[in-house]
């Protein structure tokens, strides 16, 4: 086995960040997908910063996608100091509790295994930040359905993990199945809820599919911007509710009083491993500030939605992270290093405040977001055997920006010298997008009444447009100012 597909056959855990967070029955949460693997490096003293950034920024917990052998990459964690195996000491903002996760189907044949998961569970199942549901901890997973009849892989995750966990240790199972919806039936006594992990991109989205719903509209996807007919043609099928609403029905052939919808956000979806490795090559379209367009979907389904989870807080090897660029990274990542991501973590606090209260907060700080591609979609890179990535058409050559503003304010972009765009923008939340220009960089200004509010200026050596790329990199490089203290 690869050691990324061991990463991907990584168990879901949930740990929030604090008792007052644990969740009441009638609460909604957001969390964030952190993979236990990327992590290993880390000391107490990175968690505990990880943490702090996290719930300063309105996620509740982390779910923690742990691998099924202790003795592989949870080991490594044993050996910088913080030990799963045993309960995490209680220190003050220290990583707390886990839910569990997913499994391969076959895998759990392996009673080994089913015991590794068990024994997640049976570790915290009682640590105060364990997170409850119904009082049953609370288990994820990504996959674990892949095996040949759902009727034999249900039996295994109720023989060998659902059943022989009871008391204190029952838990609430709510897993990421990428099988057919239509069979849900099968999983009756089995799931609690379900996890739409997909939900976040618009995964059916293909240069095929755009190509029929695009003809006679004047542009095409060689096209290194579209127009506004084209561009709204894609954005229809981003951030929407519609796979949600299927695993919602689904949820109908099993039986429960009381069962847990979780949905995906993510603001970013590019993998680039060449065959020799894990052999993943492809993008899912998320221009047009589809973060934004997903998150205020999500909160106008908010009814229908009981747990939304960030995907993710550190997967580097799909380009999906929000937290920092830190920890490890699965070998021949070459796009994250340098792209940080932290501006859409600093977005997150106002619609996770929205998700969950069910109103959207007063902007109280002025700040300025902006991110975009490090090279044209048609750059034709140098030294990179692996070709752009599937569905690199469908990208445009823009440079995306959403300012939050207390008040009425103008934003200039500037995409090249002689080239900015100047807009008047109201008060709230304003999306803005233009071209950018090859071998320049990004900046802009936010200015009220001629008085500066702040400026973004990440600099030619952060970000430049490259036309001459040696490696294909389709991730997003995100810079972001607030008044009154700079970041980017
Ligand atoms: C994309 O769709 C979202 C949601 O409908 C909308 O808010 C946004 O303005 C659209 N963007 C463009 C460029 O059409
Ligand atoms: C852990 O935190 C220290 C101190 O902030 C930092 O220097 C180091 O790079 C971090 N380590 C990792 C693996 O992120």
């Amino acid at each position: 086995m690869h050691a990324l597909a061991l990463i991907h056959f990584l168990v879901t855990v949930a740990a929030l960040f604090g008792a007052a967070a644990k969740r009441d029955d009638s609460g909604k949460l957001v969390v964030a997908h952190v993979i236990v693997g990327n992590t290993y490096p880390y000391t107490i003293d990175n968690w505990t910063s990880d943490i702090q950034l996290a719930s300063d920024n309105g996620i509740d917990g982390f779910a923690l996608n742990v691998g099924p052998t202790p003795g592989s990459r949870i080991a490594l964690l044993t050996l910088s100091g913080f030990d799963l195996g045993t309960r995490p000491r209680p220190t003050s903002g220290s990583l707390q509790a886990l839910h569990v996760v997913r499994h391969d189907g076959p895998v759990l044949y392996a009673s080994s295994d089913a015991a590794t998961l068990r024994n997640y569970i049976t570790s915290y199942a009682t640590h105060p930040n364990q997170l409850l549901v119904n009082g049953q901890v609370f288990a994820s997973t990504f996959s674990g359905s892949d095996c040949t009849s759902a009727r034999v892989f249900c039996q295994g995750w109720n023989s060998q993990f659902i059943s022989q966990l009871t008391g204190q240790n029952a838990v609430h199972f709510v897993p990421s199945f990428f099988s057919d919806t239509s069979a849900y039936s099968e999983f009756d006594g089995v799931m609690d809820g379900t996890f739409n992990w997909n939900g976040g991109w618009p995964v059916s989205l293909t240069v095929q599919s755009a190509q029929s719903a695009i003809q006679g509209l004047g542009s095409a996807l060689g096209d290194a911007t579209f127009t506004a007919q084209l561009e709204s043609v894609l954005n229809s099928s981003i951030g929407t509710f519609s796979t949600d609403q299927t695993y919602i029905s689904a949820l109908n052939a099993v039986s429960g009083d009381s069962k847990t919808y979780m949905a995906s956000v993510s603001p970013w979806f590019f993998t680039h491993y060449p065959q020799s490795s894990y052999n993943k090559n492809w993008l899912y379209l998320m221009d047009n500030q589809g973060y934004n367009t997903r998150w205020e979907t999500l909160i106008s389904n908010r009814d229908s939605v009981d747990i939304v989870e960030i995907v993710t807080w550190n997967d580097y090897g799909e380009s999906s992270y929000i937290g920092p660029v830190e920890g490890a990274q699965p070998q021949g990542t070459t796009w994250a290093t340098g792209f940080d991501h932290t501006g859409w973590l600093a977005m997150t606090k106002y619609y996770a405040t929205a998700f969950k209260t069910g109103a959207y907060p007063a902007i109280t700080q002025d700040q300025l977001f902006m991110w975009a591609r490090p090279h044209p979609k048609d750059a034709q890179a140098s030294n990179d055997g692996t070709g752009p990535p599937t569905s690199y058409q469908l990208t445009e050559d823009a440079l995306w920006a959403v300012a939050f503003t207390t008040q009425p304010a103008t934003v200039a972009l500037t995409t090249g010298s002689g080239t900015t765009q100047t807009v008047d923008v109201p008060a709230g939340v304003t999306r803005l997008s233009m071209p950018l220009t090859a071998g320049a960089g990004m900046a802009a200004t936010m200015t009220r009444g001629g008085a500066a509010v702040l400026s973004v200026s990440p600099g030619a050596d952060a970000f430049t447009f490259n036309p001459n790329p040696q490696t294909y990199n389709f991730n997003a490089f995100v810079a972001y100012a607030t008044a009154n203290g700079t970041t980017s």
